[in-house]
């Protein structure tokens, strides 16, 4: 019998409730497949700051690097909202990325032939869509200095910076075209080259490391084409990789290819150990869904989703991994849905229900 570490995080709004069906359907793969998880519990956020002050407490990150995965759910609420607050949940993630060095975010998009009906896309455009975008998540606008406010008499000012150096670019793209390879070999590197410093060395970096895989085609687009051409030609790409905010943007929209922000699971990954394993954190790429929390609304598969990557990524169970896919394609295909998934005649289900019915058929 195989023992993990898991920390648990899971935050603010829907955060908790999408936990809760996570953990519930991985307590049935440990009963039917005799793992042992161990699971620990740490408070992160909007619940952190009102507890300790701050999102995420240095004893978190010390717990996490202790563990074989970090299961994440979601943090924010406008209850922390004030712009000019010092702390912010969302330090929360940003902290847990940046600290355990989880630099690769990986986005897949998996178009369930069943919800093609409910999309606000056209069916055709969804026909063959099977896509990862790979958000680069330790760098560029999201953590370059200088990044702050000040007042002079011009007024109020403020400056993110958008920096990357050639290691970061040349790491994450390594990480897109071995995924390709595994894939149908064709790689999309997104950047705004016509315009910007960065985008220039991303574009030159993503053409060098892409020479090391002759096997992998690789094109680049611009972003703002390619937010077009998600919605236009979304089946023609394969593994997308791209700088961090352009990635978080392009996943919401790929979100609506899904169906919805409940159908998007995402993992962050790192280096690897030396014994070939790596830390990493599964996370739905939603938020905490203010307008819908508390109500038995939100839709538990993206994090459920993310509980089966964790289990194929960090924790080599492939077989366990697939086993908690297909159960929820069983319950999509048997017609149950969450209101977010939900066309009209549908049966809707509320989150518990949806989470339990995955684990029925695990
Ligand atoms: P959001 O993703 O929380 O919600 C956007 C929309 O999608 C809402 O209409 C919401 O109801 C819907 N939605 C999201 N997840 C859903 C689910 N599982 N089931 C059904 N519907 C779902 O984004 P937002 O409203 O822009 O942000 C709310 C808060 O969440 C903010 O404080 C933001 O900073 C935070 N946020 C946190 C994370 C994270 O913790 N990783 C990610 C994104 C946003
Ligand atoms: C995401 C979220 C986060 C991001 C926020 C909450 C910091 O939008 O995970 O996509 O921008 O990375
Ligand atoms: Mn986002």
């Amino acid at each position: 019998m195989a023992t993990f570490r898991i920390l648990v995080t899971p935050g603010d709004g829907i955060g908790p409730e999408v936990m809760e069906e996570a953990l519930k359907v991985l307590g049935r793969v440990q009963q039917r497949f005799g793992h042992e998880f161990l699971y620990e519990e740490e408070t992160i956020g909007g619940a952190a700051i009102d507890r300790y002050g701050v999102a995420l407490r240095p004893e978190t990150i010390a717990k996490a690097k202790a563990s074989h995965a970090v299961l994440f759910g979601a943090v924010g609420g406008p209850k922390w909202d004030d712009p000019r607050a010092s702390v912010r949940p969302e330090d929360a993630i940003l902290g847990m990325r940046k600290q355990l060095g989880l630099f690769a975010n990986l986005r897949p998009v998996r178009v369930s032939p069943e919800l093609i009906g409910e999309s606000t896309l056209k069916p055709e455009v969804l026909q063959g869509v099977d896509m990862v975008v790979i958000r680069e998540l330790t760098g560029g606008l999201y953590f370059g200095k200088p990044k702050r406010r000040w007042e002079n008499a011009e007024g109020r000012q403020a400056v993110d910076t958008l920096r990357y150096s050639e290691r970061e670019v040349a790491r994450v793209c390594h990480v897109a075209f071995q995924l390709a390879r595994q894939r149908r070999k064709k790689v999309t590197s997104v950047d705004k080259a016509n315009v910007l410093r960065t985008g220039q060395l991303w574009r030159e970096i993503a053409t060098e490391v892409g020479k090391q895989y002759p096997d992998v085609e690789l094109e680049h687009i611009l972003v703002d084409a390619c937010a077009m051409y998600l919605v236009r030609r979304p089946a023609s790409f394969d593994v997308i990789v791209t700088e961090n905010m352009f990635g978080d943007i392009l996943t919401d929209e790929a979100a609506m290819l899904a169906g919805s922000m409940g159908m998007m699971p995402s993992a962050s990954l790192g280096r690897q150990r030396k014994d070939g394993t790596g830390i990493g954190l599964y996370e739905p790429i939603h938020g905490s869904a203010p307008d819908i929390a508390g109500q038995g609304k939100a839709n538990p598969l993206a994090m459920i989703l993310s509980a089966a990557m964790m289990l194929r990524l960090s924790l080599g169970l492939e077989q366990e991994a697939k086993a908690v896919e297909d159960a929820v394609d069983a319950v999509i295909r048997e017609g149950l849905r969450t209101p977010d998934i939900a066309g009209p005649g549908a049966k809707v289900v509320d989150t518990r229900t949806m989470g339990s019915a995955v684990a029925e058929r695990i």
